[in-house]
């Protein structure tokens, strides 16, 4: 592949966490990235890892990944240990660049700032939603000033990922090991905190920085998330910007997700990108609305041929341009800092009934001062991910609690568990009015699929029922409990009958 940089300059690599991790391999060569090592605890990443990259270096030790030689460091371990492992990195002498978000706490975050500054070392933060080719497109036309002043925005990262609280997101859900424990931080995250990927594009977009936000609890939740865990809902927070626009930023867990939608209007034009990206002329509410096909501002045959839309190209794309020609990337660490405190903020508003909370600047010492000891955070602190049973539990029975759920609430939804029963029952209910050919087929293939997919439903739904019975207690017996008592399990466990009633269905519609 050929080299995007005027340099032969080569930057050696190390990953730190396997799983998302692995996902910036493919573009890395172009980039002048070698990637030489790479590190986890979990010897199943480290096996992806060697199949992808055989002849890098590869240990669970931290301290011998670091104290290999390389320049560079790709934190993508789980999501509370990023300030650690950033300070650690610093201190062995790397560049890192840091997955989503930078740190836990505002105590975290001074530590961060202060040490990043020290360094001299070039930090990134891994934001990779602002770099879609539709996002980067607004910005040119942003900086350009064709959309005037900022006045409102709203932008969406809504991600129903039940399963992912006990599974890990590779190998299309693999269940957490052992089953009897669940995952490190998806199972109890408080989804203000993830705010990065729908804060963020308003912030590059724009260049402003947010100031304060103020987040009305939402506490309504759906079935299936670990009891006593946080992510079960939408977390909607308003965030004020520097220049006294306001944006809405929807984070959560709902029926009904975008993943990367948004709208974001000035005093002279508006954008939406509810699907299609359109922009309204005339700087009136009345202008005509144009569909727009966006285009990279370069490099587009990398960009459109890598993860997250292209994002994943630019994060790497910027962090190496930053090491090798000195151009600075948008996600330094003043920006980094900017967003994952007001996702910090917006919890602490929505634990104090929805208050406006102040957003810190970090590039400010005597602000930074402040918040030098403040180590609170909003998470669950009676939830231990390790102890969802009670002490003694019998392992031959609970470690099926996690492959269970991973079967009940599996990461392709379509494919089997509790949804695909629920789509195929709400599907039959609106046959009638639905509008076209093509949807109506959908309903008819996902019967298909159900009747297929009956038999190991109704034994996931009998061992939920035998894990539940067995420790009603617990936090997990709970969380069974609960899915039980929402979901038709007689439905579910009936095979025969359900099978009758969905195939005279499908007989009927013929
Ligand atoms: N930007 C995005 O689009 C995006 C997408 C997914 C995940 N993420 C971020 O990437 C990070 C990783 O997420 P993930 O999806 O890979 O899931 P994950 O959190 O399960 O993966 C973390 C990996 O790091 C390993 N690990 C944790 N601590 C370690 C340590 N001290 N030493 C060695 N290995 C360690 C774990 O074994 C695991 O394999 C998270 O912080 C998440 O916020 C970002």
């Amino acid at each position: 592949m050929k080299s995007i940089f005027p340099t032969d300059r080569r930057i050696k690599l190390g990953i730190w966490g396997l799983g998302r991790g692995l996902n910036f391999v493919q573009s890395a060569a172009a980039l002048n990235i070698d990637v030489v090592a790479g590190c986890d605890v979990n010897e199943h990443m480290r096996e992806n890892f060697r199949k992808q990259v055989p002849d890098a270096f590869v240990t669970a030790d931290e301290d011998e990944f670091l104290a290999q030689d390389f320049d560079a460091v790709l934190i993508a371990t789980y999501f509370r240990g990023h300030a650690a492992h950033t300070l650690k990195a610093l201190a062995a002498g790397k560049h890192v660049m840091c997955e989503v978000t930078s740190f836990f706490t505002p105590a975290e975050g001074v530590a961060v700032v202060e040490a990043v500054e020290k360094s001299g070392k070039v930090y990134n933060l891994l934001e990779n939603y602002p770099f879609s080719r539709e996002n980067m497109y607004l910005r040119k036309l942003w900086q350009e000033g064709f959309f005037g002043d900022f006045m409102y925005a709203e932008y969406d990262y809504v991600h129903e990922c039940r399963t992912l609280s006990y599974a890990y997101n590779v190998d299309n859900g693999l269940p957490v090991e052992p089953g009897w424990t669940v995952h490190n931080w998806r199972s109890m995250l408080n989804y203000h905190y993830y705010n990065t990927h729908s804060l963020g594009p308003v912030m590059n977009i724009t260049g402003l920085r947010p100031v304060s936000v103020c987040a009305p609890p939402c506490t309504v939740t759906l079935d299936g998330y670990l009891e006593g865990g946080r992510s079960a809902t939408a977390f909607p927070s308003l965030v004020r910007m520097s220049n006294g626009g306001v944006m809405r930023n929807l984070m959560g867990s709902t029926t009904n997700d975008y993943h990367s939608s948004g709208r974001i209007w000035g005093t002279k034009a508006g954008a939406d990108k509810m699907g299609e990206l359109w922009i309204r002329v005339g700087g009136c509410g009345g202008g005509i609305t144009l569909p727009i096909k966006a285009e990279w501002p370069e490099l587009s045959e990398f960009a459109e041929s890598t993860g997250h839309g292209g994002g994943d190209f630019w994060e790497l794309y910027y962090f190496a341009r930053e090491i090798l020609i000195g151009e600075p990337a948008p996600w330094n660490i003043y920006s980094a800092a900017d967003v994952t405190l007001t996702g910090i903020m917006a919890a602490r508003s929505s634990a104090q009934g929805g208050n406006v909370v102040e957003v810190p600047d970090f590039r400010k010492p005597e602000v930074r001062e402040q918040y030098r000891h403040d180590d609170e955070h909003c998470w669950p602190k009676n939830v231990d991910a390790e102890h969802i049973f009670p002490d003694g539990h019998d392992c031959e029975l609970t470690k099926h609690f996690t492959p269970t759920m991973a079967a009940l609430f599996p990461m392709n939804q379509q494919s089997g568990g509790i949804h695909l029963y629920n789509m195929v029952m709400q599907g039959i209910r609106l046959y009638p009015q639905v509008a076209d050919e093509a949807g109506r087929l959908r309903i008819i293939k996902a019967a298909n699929r159900l009747l297929a997919a009956l038999p190991s439903l109704a034994e996931n739904c009998r061992m939920a029922r035998k894990l539940a019975d067995a420790y009603p207690e617990s936090i997990a017996g709970r969380t069974l409990a609960r899915v039980i008592r929402e979901e038709d399990f007689n439905g579910m466990e009936d095979t025969a009958g359900t099978a009758a009633k969905v195939r005279k269905w499908l007989e009927g519609i013929k």
